[in-house]
């Protein structure tokens, strides 16, 4: 499964790049004017970063409107990925940005129909937002395995993006159920790693070996 971060913050992006695990970047509207910064240089600064697909929303809301944002976003860097609402609007812009060789992700996405049409109009990725389903009671993950079902079902090879992801169980059962893509927070990626037993195992192994050999415990290979 690859791995992006959700989030417009240049510190909080280099970081996760740092790692050696991230495969891109999503942000929205909510994102980048929470940095409070110019559109354009700030999603250049991101893409030269991150190789990967970064994301940019357009805010247009209607196909004309949506295909010359996507125009300016798209003169950005080569690796802006296209993201448009799952609306009536945005499902005829991604059918006419798809058929040009753009990539487009499709974001919020609530149910498996979005999904199916999306991918038919030859969208590269599809976003579902799991954590804003389940703030309304409802199963945000279990339309990320309809959506799954029915992409094998059909051969479709547009990309799951789990989206609005929360905590690292999210994680957890999207990569089971096969999802190619997640997308999380920098909050959620730093999470992955923790385990209190890790540590706990890792101060135990350190201090027997230093009471062993007091004199090695500092240097960089096992004497
Ligand atoms: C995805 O591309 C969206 O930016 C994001 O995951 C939304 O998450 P939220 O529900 O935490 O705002």
């Amino acid at each position: 499964m690859e791995l992006y971060i959700d989030t417009a913050n240049l510190d909080e992006i280099k970081r996760a790049a740092g790692l050696g695990v991230l495969d891109g970047v999503t942000t929205n509207p909510s994102l980048l004017a929470r940095e409070g910064v110019e559109l354009a240089p700030h999603l250049e600064a991101i893409c030269r970063i991150v190789e990967g697909p970064v994301s940019a929303e357009v805010v247009a809301t209607e196909h004309e409107g949506m295909i010359a944002e996507a125009d300016v976003l798209g003169q950005i860097a080569p690796n802006i990925v296209i993201k448009l609402p799952c609306i009536e609007e945005g499902l005829r812009a991604c059918k006419t940005l798809s058929d040009r060789g753009i990539k487009i992700n499709m974001t919020l996405c609530f149910q498996p129909l979005q999904a199916l049409l999306v991918a038919k109009a030859g969208a590269f990725l599809v976003s579902p937002f799991v954590g804003r389903l389940d703030d309304v009671g409802a199963d945000g993950m279990e339309v990320i395995q309809q959506i799954r079902t029915i992409y094998d079902n059909y051969g479709m090879a547009t990309k799951i993006l789990v989206a609005s992801i929360r905590h690292p169980m999210h994680l957890v059962q999207a990569a089971l159920i096969g999802a190619d893509v997640a997308t999380a927070p920098f909050k959620v990626i730093q999470q992955v790693m923790k385990h209190p037993l890790t540590d706990l195992g890792l101060e135990r192994f350190l201090a027997d070996w230093a009471k062993a050999k007091p004199e090695a415990s500092n240097q960089p290979a096992m004497t």
